[in-house]
């Protein structure tokens, strides 16, 4: 990411920067607004009808019974009716309105893989394949540059949501859902799974980190060479190669190709690991290696069970892959 872009660290549906998101607030205000006129009237009548006719000191009669008023029957069925439908349609229109957007031709696909707990990213077209932080050009006036999304499950229900860029899309197992996100503006989005998914399901976070075409281009041309090589921490990627982490993991242009876990090959340029359950630090990262479970309670990867210095070696390969 670069440096000076801002974190906005708190996901505010109210702060919306992509169209989607700013049509849902619109509803939110419309929706917020009757149900608010509809509380002070039915809580004001309540209030004035409680004190106009409450009980008073020296009453003992019950006041007059009064049954059936056709006409008042009929407007408190009527109104409500009318109330419900005037939601109903302004949820339809922004609904409609948010699925009819077809891609223009030069829009981003990405596919979007909910796994237990972590979010798998994949860039058709550009032959990129990222977790947890999902970087997007910003759209410029005269350069629209919207991204859609293919999302897929690899387990069990998950959803999509960016509160700033989206509202939420379920991520469903066998099925593939889609919507899109247009940032206008760059910094780094938070985003969170949305749909109970298991132990890990509040640990499933998902960075949105939104650039100017420029370093967006950039972001690409580096995430699609091969891992860094260094020959000081030769011995560290002699270890990774020979544990169990390769069946699981890849990192391009060496032995590990495994798919189950995120795909390490520029782990380090990441921000966080295990999915923004932690900063991406030498030391959290040995933590991690060390006891996924110590970080993340009920995380799908094992303890590696490494002696001290293997664990040391490993991570410092593993702090290279930039
Ligand atoms: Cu994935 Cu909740």
């Amino acid at each position: 990411m670069n440096p000076g872009s801002p974190v906005h660290p708190i996901p505010d549906m109210f702060s919306p920067v992509s169209a989607p998101a700013a049509a849902i607030r619109e509803l939110w205000w419309l929706l917020g607004g009757i149900s608010g006129g509809i509380l002070l009237v039915v809580g004001g009548v309540l209030w004035w009808c409680a004190t106009r006719f409450r009980a008073r000191p020296g009453e003992d009669r019950e006041p007059p019974q009064v049954y059936g008023s056709d006409r008042i029957e009929f407007a408190w069925t009527i109104v409500p009716i009318l109330i419900v439908f005037v939601l109903f349609l302004a949820t339809a229109r922004t609904i409609y309105d948010v699925q009819a957007m077809v891609p223009p031709a030069d829009a981003l696909e990405v596919t979007l893989v909910g796994h237990q707990w972590w979010w798998e990213i994949r860039y058709p077209g550009l032959g990129v394949v990222t977790a947890n932080e999902l970087h997007v050009p910003a759209s410029v006036p005269g350069a629209r540059r919207p991204t859609f999304l293919t999302l897929e499950s690899a387990d069990v229900i998950h959803s999509f949501w960016v509160p700033q860029l989206a509202g939420k899309t379920d991520v469903v197992p066998a099925r593939s859902n889609r919507t899109w996100i247009e940032p206008t503006e760059v910094g780094t989005f938070l985003g969170q799974c949305a749909e109970f998914c298991g132990t890990q399901h509040a640990n499933m976070l998902l960075r949105v980190v939104v650039e100017s075409p420029a370093d967006f281009a950039r972001w690409v041309e580096s995430q699609r060479r091969p891992a860094v090589d260094d020959a000081r921490v030769a011995d560290g990627r002699a270890i990774f190669e020979s544990t169990a982490c390769v069946s699981c993991h890849a990192v391009a242009g060496t032995d590990a190709t495994g798919t189950f876990g995120p795909d390490l090959t520029h782990l380090a340029a990441r921000e966080t690991i295990a999915s923004g359950a932690a900063d991406n630090t030498p030391a959290n990262l040995r933590a991690w290696i060390a006891d996924p479970r110590a970080i993340k309670p009920g995380a799908l990867m094992p303890a590696m069970k490494l002696p001290a210095d293997q664990l040391d070696r490993l991570a410092a390969y593993l702090a290279t892959l930039r």
